[in-house]
C-alpha cells in the first residue's frame, strides 16, 4: 500500500479569493469559477512540481508526514487528514499512513506549493489505497486541503466550477497546452514564506466593500477566458487576467485582515510589464498571494520577456513556465 505521484503547481488567470458559506465545514467552495494554467518550469532548474509518497501500514503507529524534510503537526497535518481520509474510508482501509513530500521550488512564498502538493497527495494516496477515482473526482478531494490543489488535478489549462456541494465543486480540463501556446515568465522578488496564509486570507475577504462586485466580475470573466483560451487570443486573456488579479488584490487590501502581498519589487516588475507593453511585446501580468510576478507572454517572446525581468537588479531569478502534462504516479519513493 504504497505510491508515489508528481503534480504541478498552477497559476490562476481568473482567481479564487474568499469562500461559500458552509457553516464552517472546511469544504473550500469558491465564491466564483476560476481558471488556471497547470505550468511546468522549463528553465531555472526547476520543474515547479511537487512529489509525494504515501503508504499506509500496520508498522505505523500514527498518521506522520515530513515535508521538505520537516515533520508537520497541528493543522497542518489536519490537512492532510482532510484529504486523505475520505480516501481511507472509501477504500475501508484502517492503517496509518506515512507520507513524504517535495517541493522543488519555494514553499508557501506565492507559488503555488499547497496546489501542487495537495494535488500530488490525492493521487498517491488513491493510488496506494487501490482506489480507481476520476480526475474530477479526485479534485473534488484534494480541494479538502487546499481550494486551489483542485485545478493541478490536471495538466494544461482547467475550469474549477465553483459549485454548491462537496461533488459540484471539481475542476475540468479546458484543454492540453497545444491550442494556445502561452509561457509564464515568473519574476521572483522574494523567495520567503509569507506573513498570512491564502487559507487565513480567504475567510476575510467578505469583510471587502470590493468582495461582492470582484464575485460578480470574476463570474463572467471566468466563462469569457475559458472561451479565449479555446480561441487562441492572447489579447482578451492576458488583459482580463491582469485585471483579475488586481480585482484580488483590491479585495486583499481592503478587507479587516488588510494583506498587502505586493512589495516595492512587485510593484517594479508591474511597471516593467507595462514597459515592454509600449513597446509592442505582448505581455501581461497576474500576481498571486505573494509579491512574485507570473507575466503571461507567447513562447516565442519568453526570452526576451525574460532578459527584460532579469535586467532589474530588484529581480532576484525568473523561471519560464509552460502548461504542464497532466500529473501522475511514478515509481520512484521518497522512502
Ligand atoms: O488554495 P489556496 O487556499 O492556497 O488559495 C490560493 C488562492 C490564490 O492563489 C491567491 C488565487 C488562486 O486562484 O490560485
Amino acid at each position: 500500500m504504497k505510491a508515489s505521484a508528481i503534480s504541478h503547481s498552477n497559476i490562476a488567470l481568473i482567481k479564487y479569493w474568499g469562500r461559500q458559506e458552509d457553516g464552517g465545514r472546511g469544504m473550500n467552495l469558491p465564491l466564483n469559477d476560476n481558471v488556471s494554467m497547470t505550468k511546468e518550469g522549463i528553465s531555472g532548474g526547476s520543474k515547479l512540481m511537487s512529489h509525494t509518497t504515501v503508504e499506509f501500514s500496520r508498522s505505523y503507529e500514527m498518521d506522520s508526514m515530513v515535508l521538505e524534510g520537516r515533520e508537520l503537526t497541528g493543522r497542518e497535518l489536519e490537512r492532510v487528514r482532510l484529504v486523505v481520509d475520505p480516501l481511507r474510508t472509501k477504500a475501508g482501509v484502517e492503517e496509518h499512513f506515512r507520507i513524504g513530500s517535495r517541493n522543488d521550488f519555494p514553499t508557501a512564498a506565492g507559488l503555488a506549493s499547497s496546489a501542487a502538493g495537495f494535488s500530488a497527495l490525492a493521487i498517491a494516496a488513491s493510488s496506494a489505497l487501490g482506489l480507481d477515482l476520476s480526475r474530477e473526482e479526485l479534485s473534488t478531494w484534494a480541494r479538502l486541503g487546499s481550494g486551489s490543489a483542485v485545478r493541478s488535478l490536471h495538466g494544461g489549462f482547467v475550469y474549477w466550477h465553483k459549485g454548491s456541494s462537496h461533488e459540484t465543486s471539481f475542476a475540468e480540463k479546458v484543454c492540453q497546452g497545444a491550442p494556445f501556446p502561452l509561457n509564464a515568465v515568473i519574476a521572483i522578488v522574494n523567495e520567503g514564506r509569507k506573513g498570512v496564509s491564502s487559507d487565513v486570507g480567504h475567510e476575510h475577504a467578505h469583510t471587502s466593500p470590493f468582495n461582492s462586485i470582484r464575485t460578480e466580475l470574476s463570474q463572467k470573466e471566468a466563462l469569457l477566458v475559458r472561451d479565449a483560451i479555446l480561441d487562441n487570443d492572447l489579447r482578451t486573456v492576458g488583459s482580463i487576467a491582469e485585471r483579475n488579479s488586481k480585482y484580488m488584490h483590491a479585495v486583499m487590501m481592503t478587507s479587516d485582515l488588510p494583506l498587502y502581498y505586493w512589495q516595492g519589487e512587485t510593484l517594479k516588475v508591474i511597471r516593467s510589464v507595462h514597459a515592454m507593453r509600449d513597446r509592442g511585446l505582448e505581455v501581461y501580468f497576474t500576481i498571486d498571494a505573494g509579491p512574485n510576478v507570473h507575466c503571461l507572454c507567447r513562447p516565442e517572446d519568453a526570452l526576451e520577456v525574460q532578459k527584460e525581468l532579469e535586467g532589474g537588479e530588484h529581480v532576484l531569478r525568473t523561471i519560464i513556465a509552460r502548461p504542464a502534462e497532466d500529473p501522475h504516479t511514478i515509481d520512484e519513493h521518497l522512502f
